[in-house]
């Protein structure tokens, strides 16, 4: 629905969204904006964070740059900026992603230097993500196509109904769109296929393998979306009365070995967890990027959680909902703000992401709603 609409018209649409729904904001007082894109080229290049704040209606006082870790370029933007303003140099930023994957195709024009391969320092398939998940399923036999069939599945059902539910849409923004059809409004995410069932997943081809495990129904769709979030010191949140969804505890990112990029997110969450001085079963609500489902059911083996654990995804996942890489994060923030809202009995929660080239990225939030009672498992 998005092939005639500009990727940085997205954000500019999602960041005045964003200061609509933050009417106590004086604009002037966002001291920047770092904004997400894989593809820093044609509308995502142009240093997005600065062209999407000129195109937001933000003064020209309020300076902005654009920011870059793939998958997880939006959850990196709010590592920085929150960053920042733990340093005091911020009091208020705006930060998010956006990926136009259909306008820039993952990869695009990108030029890996040579000796990547020469050298063998990462094998040809380390920079195709769906063979990196192949690969933990070779690596893990535990983590069957079987399970990663049911994971799938379950995230379109659990996307279904957190729908139905009307627990998705408040955190829309409504982008009128041009299509072959004439004008539009795009008002929900497309694609989704709650209907799937585990017959329909057994049969479908497995494209980056032959016989292999990873298909177009345990794997994240190719999608186009932006995400944006505001973040503000304690201090100025009080003080310009801005509502507070999730307190940030801690952050962490690590390296792993890029063919097996998946598990990225294992070392990231113990290096968060260890940061804020607690253990995963301190968290009460998870929220894991889904790019491929093998990857994340890597880190619930890890942690000894179970595919089914109610603590995870519990509005599904970028299985049914998408991926558009540079912008997932926010997404998986701004779920957990909500589900906080409705979990006061949860003190904790967890955002993650597996990132290419062997990277994972944790945030712990705190639920500012937190009345006690059960802290995590
Ligand atoms: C997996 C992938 C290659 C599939 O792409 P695709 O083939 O264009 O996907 P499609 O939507 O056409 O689906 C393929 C087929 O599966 C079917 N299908 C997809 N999801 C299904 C479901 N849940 N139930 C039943 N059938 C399903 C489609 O209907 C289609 O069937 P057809 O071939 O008969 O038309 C692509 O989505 C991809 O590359 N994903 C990974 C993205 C990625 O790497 N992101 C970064 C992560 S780090």
């Amino acid at each position: 629905m998005y092939w005639g609409t500009r990727a940085d018209d997205l954000i500019v649409k999602a960041m005045i969204g964003l200061l609509e729904r933050n009417p106590n904001l004086p604009k002037e007082r966002v001291d920047d904006v770092a904004i997400a894109a894989t593809t820093q080229e044609g509308d995502q290049g142009l240093t997005l964070g600065r062209t999407a704040a000129i195109l937001a209606g933000l003064p020209m006082s309020v300076p902005g740059y654009a920011i870059d870790r793939m998958c997880a370029g939006a959850m990196t933007a709010v590592a920085t900026t929150a960053g920042g303003i733990a340093f005091g140099a911020y009091d208020v930023a705006i930060a998010g992603g956006v990926e136009h994957m259909g306008r820039h195709p993952m990869g695009g024009n990108a030029d890996p230097n040579p000796r990547f391969l020469a050298e063998k320092l990462v094998s040809g398939d380390a920079l195709n993500m769906g063979m990196t998940a192949e690969r933990l399923h070779d690596r893990f036999p535990a983590l069957t196509k079987e399970r990663a069939d049911r994971f799938g599945m379950r995230s379109q059902q659990k996307v279904a109904a957190a729908y139905a539910a009307g627990h998705i849409q408040p955190d829309l923004v409504p982008v009128a769109l041009r299509s072959e059809q004439g004008y539009g409004l795009a008002t929900m995410d497309e694609g989704m296929r709650p209907e799937t069932t585990m017959e329909g997943l057994a049969g479908l081809k497995t494209p980056f393998r032959p016989h292999g495990r990873v298909t177009a129904g345990n794997a994240s769709p190719l999608t186009d979306g932006a995400t944006v979030s505001l973040l503000a010191s304690a201090d100025a949140a009080k003080e310009l009365g801005l509502g507070v969804k999730m307190r940030l505890v801690s952050f962490a990112f690590a390296g792993v070995e890029p063919e097996v990029m998946g598990i990225g997110p294992i070392p990231s969450t113990e290096k968060a967890l260890k940061k804020a001085g607690l253990s995963i079963d301190d968290i009460g609500l998870f929220e894991l990027n889904e790019a491929f489902a093998v990857q994340v059911l890597s880190l619930l083996d890890h942690f000894g959680i179970d595919d089914d654990d109610p603590r995870v995804n519990p509005w599904g996942g970028a299985i049914a909902i998408g991926h558009p890489l540079a912008s997932s994060g926010v997404r998986l923030m701004i779920q957990l703000a909500r589900q906080f809202e409705q979990h006061p009995e949860v003190q904790y929660g967890l955002t993650a992401m597996c990132v290419g080239l062997g990277q994972g990225g944790s945030m712990i939030w705190e639920n500012p709603h937190y009345r006690g009672g059960r802290k995590g498992k």
